[in-house]
């Protein structure tokens, strides 16, 4: 397998709290992974410091071939590299959401309004949003919202997806529609790392699975092994709760 993104040896702490404490991962193209583990365990932070939000203290990220981590890097240029969506809506309320999904394009990507505009409402036809376009954000609903939010972070191309618990805001009737656009994204071959407390989306989609616990990486492996056959009493106490 040759990896599209791989981090080593991540640590990182926010004052005296060791958040991840040694995590090394590896994502091959087209590969979806998702990685679950109790509230604190450091699923945001890890992709957070996989993007360069938040620096890391010790550690090794490369993305392709380039040491993303080295800090002389261009932040600002590695983060375009990848498209990232969070829980809580990230859309700017005073742009239309055709705006929101051009405005990277435009701005990062140099992209002419027009060409950025052609693809944006090609996107949004995609994520069944094309009659929203000239809406602002505040007229969608919470699943509208995280659809578009999803058709801005792929409108680059960009070469890794991160998602982070992007339906645990949402009303339970919203969840569907929008882990049913993550599963065509995943079908036609995006590579996603996606923090999640959907455990039968995980199941369903991922390729592999990551149990997070305490900030380092307790077991991985398929989501038939992970879910089916847990190894470690943590893992199994964690998905416990899940099944109770
Ligand atoms: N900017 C920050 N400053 C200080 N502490 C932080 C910061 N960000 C995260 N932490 C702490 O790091 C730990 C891990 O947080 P993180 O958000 O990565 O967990 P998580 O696994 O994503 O949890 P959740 O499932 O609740 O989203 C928590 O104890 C949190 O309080
Ligand atoms: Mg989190």
């Amino acid at each position: 397998m040759t990896a599209l993104l791989r981090a080593e040896g991540l640590y990182k702490s926010f004052g005296e709290r060791d958040v991840l404490q040694g995590v090394s991962l590896e994502l091959a193209a087209h590969e979806v992974v998702a990685v679950i583990g109790a509230s604190g365990s450091g699923k945001s932070t890890l992709l957070r410091c996989l993007n360069l939000l938040e620096p890391i203290d010790d550690g090794l990220i490369m993305l392709g071939d380039e040491d993303i981590s080295d800090p002389r890097v261009d932040a600002n240029r590695v983060r375009a590299r990848f498209g990232a969506v969070f829980q809580s809506f990230n859309l700017f309320p005073h742009l239309s959401v055709l705006d929101n999904v051009t405005l990277s394009a435009r701005v990062v990507h140099k992209i002419p309004r027009r060409d950025a505009e052609a693809r944006a409402l090609a996107l949004l036809d995609r994520v069944g949003l094309a009659d929203k376009a000239r809406d602002h954000p505040d007229r969608l609903s919470g699943g509208q919202q995280q659809r578009a939010a999803i058709a801005r972070a792929i409108s680059t191309n960009p070469e890794v997806l991160l998602l982070d618990e992007i339906t645990s805001a949402l009303d339970p009737e919203l969840v569907g529609e929008v882990l049913e656009l993550v599963r065509q994204l995943a079908v036609d071959g995006a590579t996603i790392l996606m923090a999640t407390h959907e455990m039968a989306f995980a199941r369903d989609v991922a390729h592999r699975v990551i149990f997070l616990d305490g900030g380092r990486i307790l077991e991985q492996g398929p989501p038939a092994e992970v879910f089916g056959a847990p190894r470690e009493p943590r893992t199994r106490e964690f998905l416990a709760r899940f099944t109770a």
